[in-house]
């Protein structure tokens, strides 16, 4: 059972190589993000108690993505395994992983948690999210985003360096230079 954790800044690639890994590991992509934005274009109590905080470039409070994420991990297709994108963004988060991880029986000595870290400089990330031009890609929100980003998911690298689950990746490459050296450190052949 794969269990992968994407971190990394807005803009450094997640969606775009946890979808591609996802693929060759044939496990669910799970992006709370997406999963977000779908409920914020349904108009559901979720997606209208998120899209505030997700205007502004804030993170959803952690129970409203918590209950999400619980239920989406007990999807029969997340049994096998999942890639999880933009999510743990905080410590408490992450804290819910390990104890969901520890309270999954029979499967520790496989189910090895694997976090990568996709490393891509500021100027790089705002260049492309400007080019890409979703809802909450205006400088603004990217600026808030970022800020963010350091403030509250980035501890998460030294959380799972200490526990010896990361991977550090340079993102600043090719998208399929970046798939190639994920493939390496998560599914080597
Ligand atoms: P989320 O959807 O997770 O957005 P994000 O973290 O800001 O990340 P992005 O989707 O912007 O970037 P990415 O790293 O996935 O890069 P991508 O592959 O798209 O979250 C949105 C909001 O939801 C948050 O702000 C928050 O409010 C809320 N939220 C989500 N999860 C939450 C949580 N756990 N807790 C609380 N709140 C939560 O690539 C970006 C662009 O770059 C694309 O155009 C792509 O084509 C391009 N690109 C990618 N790789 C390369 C490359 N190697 N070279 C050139 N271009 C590239």
């Amino acid at each position: 059972m794969q269990q992968v954790i994407f971190l990394g800044p807005p803009g450094s690639g997640k969606g775009t190589q946890a979808a591609r890994i996802a693929e060759i590991l044939e496990i669910p992509h799970i992006s709370t993000g997406e999963i977000l934005r779908s409920n914020v274009s349904q108009e559901t109590s979720l997606g209208q108690q998120a899209k505030t905080y997700m205007d502004r470039g804030d993170l959803v409070p952690d129970q409203l993505v918590l209950d999400m994420v619980e239920e989406r991990l007990k999807e029969p297709d997340a049994q096998k395994g999942w890639i999880l994108d933009g999510f743990p963004r905080t410590v408490s988060q992450a804290e819910f992983v390990e104890e969901k991880l520890s309270n999954s029986d029979g499967n520790s000595s496989e189910g090895e948690l694997q976090a990568i870290n996709l490393d891509v400089p500021d100027d790089v990330l705002v260049e492309r999210l400007l080019a890409r031009g979703r809802q909450d890609d205006n400088e603004e929100t990217i600026r808030r985003r970022l800020q963010v980003y350091r403030e509250q998911t980035a501890p998460l690298i030294e959380f799972y360096r200490d526990r010896g689950q990361l991977h550090d990746v340079d993102g600043d490459r090719t998208m399929d230079e970046v798939t190639a050296c994920l493939k390496k450190a998560i599914a080597p052949e």
